[in-house]
């Protein structure tokens, strides 16, 4: 893995992608992020950086790799500190040192990526405020993605109010460029949205929602114009944390792009002493030239082998059935065997219980906080449900909302201080619900243990980690009144600590994070929970367009994925069992509805689909996902799973029809990076085509039936030509 650093340049290289910096006047500027070079013999690029104004500093024009604040840079900066003492934010960071060292900084209690690697350290220094940035730059072996993180340490004798403090910041060459990113809403996630870059614009992303949000994604490419799924130069960040952000993407005015992201300065600052440090978070950095496959492909990579814990790596996911949608509020012991025993005939191996199942819960505007089983519905105790379902053979899992208190709640009643609030403003309720103020360490313990207890006394292995509505009055009165703006950051540390303690102590259990469907899809969440769900829509026809949205930067092992009740309960539209199930299987798969009403035919396709899903789920959800038509613009959209990145042995090819036409043509689809050498056969049909033709003349896809349908097409190479 090479690193070098030899007259003046840095040239970080991955397999396929070079990172080259130097340093001009103590500036540190990024020459060139793109294919991998030979060397970094390329120092001549300064010539197309000329001064172009005598009232322009070099500041303005130059591919700053930290631009900062008041000595004439105009971009997003990377950081702005504030002397307190004088009140200006001057911030002007010169090259003071370097090293080169295997591994990576250590982050915790933030999440960052894991494995083996090695580091690019270097280190700048505001020679007035004593402000020292450290910009750590790692590699891995088996990716392209560059990690990148940076440190804040006041070693000046004054203490510094940082004011923001970005993760990374991406200088790119000029050129027609488009921002690709991933706005959304509830129920609406990730929708891919393209749009032209233009010189002196700049676009903001963010979120000050105290989540990563449903609105937007903390995942953010820009392409070349020409860009396509399959190929183009392609360049993204995604970042290594679950609160705010900010993301800016920007061309100057002669055309310069700049890709930046990291804390969201609206809802953030720091008060930063002499002598301390602030650990901003982690982001992912990457750069492909072929198109959004080959980028998906390779985060793909870096998720699985670096963001997720190593134990879930390659383990199989359970198939699961939740109650959510078959029972919502309205349940008993009884119904909930009733669905439990028809799931495991089904061949369903877990039962998740989704919200009420404690306090008073019989709906939504009460007892959070209360992590006590009601007696009410549960007669005999959580324990002995549990007990019940896993002698049936089915594994247990179930649903909570720990950041969450509700006003009508034993825990608000004795607490009343221990939600996020401002002093003499009223606290705004969403859902009924106000969120608990994790700044506080004593509230972070009550969180931790009220999960922990629960999880001691039975046999549960997996855990839905919700949180169900988005900060407001983000502030906490324990705070010094300078300290307010820390809140949000300091909420984000300790439940990364919780996150961690859950790990830790409980290592078996299945975490999967969820934040009304969602709303809190992001690396920082994928490093202790290696699933997400990935929407409360689960209309398969809708969820086509939300699961190859957020197929752009993670893998399909990421997104959990239900068959749920026909007509669905989101959007009111009847699907066959084997469309939603089709749908389902692309990810995590599982059932919400109530598998004991459904009809024989429906049964029957129910147990197709679990035998499927247990036959082929390890090349679903450890293969190489490639998109082949997308929802955002066809009637047909189709996916691949292979068991290889390269001639794969095994192909599994999904194709969905959304509307019926008459007379019209048939579609196709095109496979792709299948061995154009051999052969593969379909093993429903047993015909056998050429690698090759699969890829360049194309699959049609036949008798499709009527609005919504769907074919899942197994191929299995057969004999190579060599
Ligand atoms: C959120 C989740 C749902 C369900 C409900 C329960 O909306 O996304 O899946 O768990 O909460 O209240």
């Amino acid at each position: 893995m090479p690193v070098t650093c030899s007259a003046g340049m840095f040239h970080v290289r991955t397999s396929g992608t070079s990172l080259v910096m130097t340093v001009e006047n103590g500036l540190l500027l990024q020459l060139y992020y793109g294919k991998r070079l030979k060397d970094a013999e390329i120092k001549y690029l300064l010539d197309a950086y000329p001064p172009r104004a005598s009232f322009d500093t070099p500041m303005a024009y130059l591919p700053l790799a930290a631009p900062a604040v008041g000595t004439g840079s105009y971009c997003q900066p990377s950081v702005s500190a504030m002397r307190l003492k004088t009140g200006d934010n001057v911030t002007d960071l010169r090259y003071r040192s370097h090293r080169v060292y295997e591994g990576k900084p250590e982050l915790a209690p933030l999440p960052s990526s894991r494995g083996q690697s090695r580091t690019l350290e270097l280190t700048l220094e505001d020679s007035v405020t004593g402000l020292v940035a450290v910009l750590s730059y790692s590699i891995f072996p088996d990716t392209d993605v560059i990690s990148v993180s940076r440190r804040y340490e006041n070693e000046g004798g004054e203490p510094l109010l940082l004011r923001d403090a970005q993760s990374a910041s991406m200088p790119l060459p000029a050129g027609k460029l488009d921002l690709v990113h991933f706005p959304g809403a509830w129920a609406r996630e990730r929708s891919v949205t393209r749009r032209e870059m233009r010189a002196g614009e700049q676009t903001l992303l963010k979120s000050s929602r105290g989540a990563s949000s449903h609105s937007n994604n903390p995942s953010v490419m820009i392409a070349e114009r020409g860009a396509s799924e399959d190929c183009g130069n392609v360049y993204g960040q995604s970042f290594v944390y679950s609160g705010d952000f900010l993301c800016c993407a920007e061309m100057d005015n002669y055309g310069f792009a700049r890709l930046s992201i990291g804390m969201n300065p609206e809802t953030f600052s720091w008060i930063l002493p002499s002598g301390e440090a602030f650990q901003a978070p982690e982001a992912a950095m990457l750069y492909s030239d072929s198109g959004f496959n080959g980028f998906s492909h390779e985060m793909h990579r870096f998720v699985l082998s670096h963001i997720v814990r190593a134990s879930w790596e390659k383990r199989e996911r359970p198939i699961l059935i939740n109650n959510w949608e078959a029972t919502y509020f309205n349940f008993n012991e009884e119904k909930i065997l009733k669905i439990a025993g028809e799931a495991r005939e089904l061949g369903i191996e877990m039962f998740v219980l989704d919200d009420g199942w404690f306090g008073k819960r019989d709906s939504d505007n009460c007892s959070l906080g209360d992590w006590k089983a009601d007696k009410s519905k549960l007669p005999n105790g959580l324990e002995h449900l549990v007990s019940e379902v896993t002698s049936m053979g089915l594994k247990f899992g179930l649903w909570f909302e720990p950041e969450m208190v509700s006003p009508n709640s034993e825990l608000y009643r004795e607490h009343p201080d221990w939600c996020l609030h401002a002093e003499g403003r009223p606290r705004t309720e969403a859902r009924s619900q106000l969120i608990l103020d994790l700044s506080r360490d004593e509230v972070a313990e009550y969180v931790y243990k009220s999960v922990a207890s629960v999880l001691r006394g039975c046999d549960i292995t997996y855990v839905k980690w919700d949180m169900n509505r988005n900060m407001t009055e983000g502030f906490s009165p324990a705070l010094p009144p300078e300290r307010q703006l820390e809140t949000h950051h300091r909420y984000m540390l300790n439940l990364y600590r919780v996150f961690a303690r859950l790990n830790d102590e409980f290592p078996n259990v299945l975490f999967e994070g969820c934040s009304g469907g969602g709303g809190r899809f992001d690396l920082g969440m994928l490093a202790f929970m290696p699933q997400i769900w990935t929407s409360d829509d689960t209309d398969p026809m809708e969820r086509l367009k939300i699961q190859y949205g957020t197929s752009f930067f993670f893998p399909p092992s990421a997104m959990g994925a239900h068959v749920s009740a026909s007509p669905n309960h989101q959007t009111g539209r009847a699907t066959r069992m084997k469309t939603r199930g089709e749908v389902a299987l692309a990810g995590n798969f599982g059932f919400e509805l109530d598998v004991s009403k459904l009809s024989d035919e429906d049964k029957a396709e129910a147990k197709r689909l679990t035998a499927f899903v247990k036959r082929r789920r390890s090349l679903i959800s450890g293969g190489t996902f490639t998109r082949l038509s997308s929802p955002f613009e066809n009637n047909l959209t189709a996916w691949q799973f292979a068991d290889k990145h390269e001639k794969p042995q095994s192909v599994i090819i999904c194709a969905y029809r959304l509307l019926a036409e008459p007379n019209g043509r048939v579609l196709s689809v095109h496979a792709q990076g299948l061995d154009e050498k051999a052969d593969y056969r379909d093993i429903a049909s047993g015909k056998v085509y050429s690698g090759g033709a699969l890829m360049y003349a194309g699959l049609p896809i036949p008798e499709l039936c009527g609005d919504f349908d769907s074919r899942v097409i197994e191929l299995e190479k057969v004999k190579s030509k060599d």
